[in-house]
């Protein structure tokens, strides 16, 4: 099935260079970047973000950080994108992740993970619309 995922290359990330392999490695997968951009959130738009997790004991470290620095948000598309992204991506724990996923070989700890990814194609679809209008969405 078609899907599109949204995929987000956290502040460590960005603040390591790591936005070309993190690129590299969705286009070598044969998944499509259809809308790409930089942002710095808020600690506001954060926590709209991720408030599907607000009451959890990370929820306040992981918006204070994703809030600061820039991240690379990006909409990609592919046959089942959603899992497929998420393979690519590993176990948001690196070290339950498998060898040659972007977090076992990037990631420092549990939250500076270095990248997101959508966990189901009903939360892309929100996360998505968090992010990018209809006009910013190409292919
Ligand atoms: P992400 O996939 O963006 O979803 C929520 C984020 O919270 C997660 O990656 C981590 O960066 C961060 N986080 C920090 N601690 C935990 C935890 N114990 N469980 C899940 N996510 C955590």
């Amino acid at each position: 099935m078609l899907q599109r995922t949204l995929a987000i290359i956290k502040p460590d990330g960005v603040s390591r260079n790591l936005i070309g392999t993190v690129v590299k490695r969705v286009e070598d997968e044969g998944i499509k970047i259809v809308a790409m951009k930089m942002i710095h959130m808020t600690k506001e738009q954060a926590m709209g973000f991720y408030k599907v997790h607000e009451g959890k004991p990370f929820f306040d470290s992981v918006t204070n950080f994703m809030s600061s620095g820039p991240c690379v948000v990006m909409v990609l598309e592919g046959e089942e994108a959603v899992t497929r992204y998420r393979k690519l991506m590993g176990a948001t724990n690196f070290k339950e992740a498998e060898e040659g996923t972007i977090r076992r070989d990037f990631a420092t700890d549990i939250e500076k993970n270095v990248v997101h990814g959508s966990d189901s194609e009903e939360n892309a679809a929100f996360e998505i619309g968090y992010f990018f209008s209809a006009l910013e969405r190409v292919g």
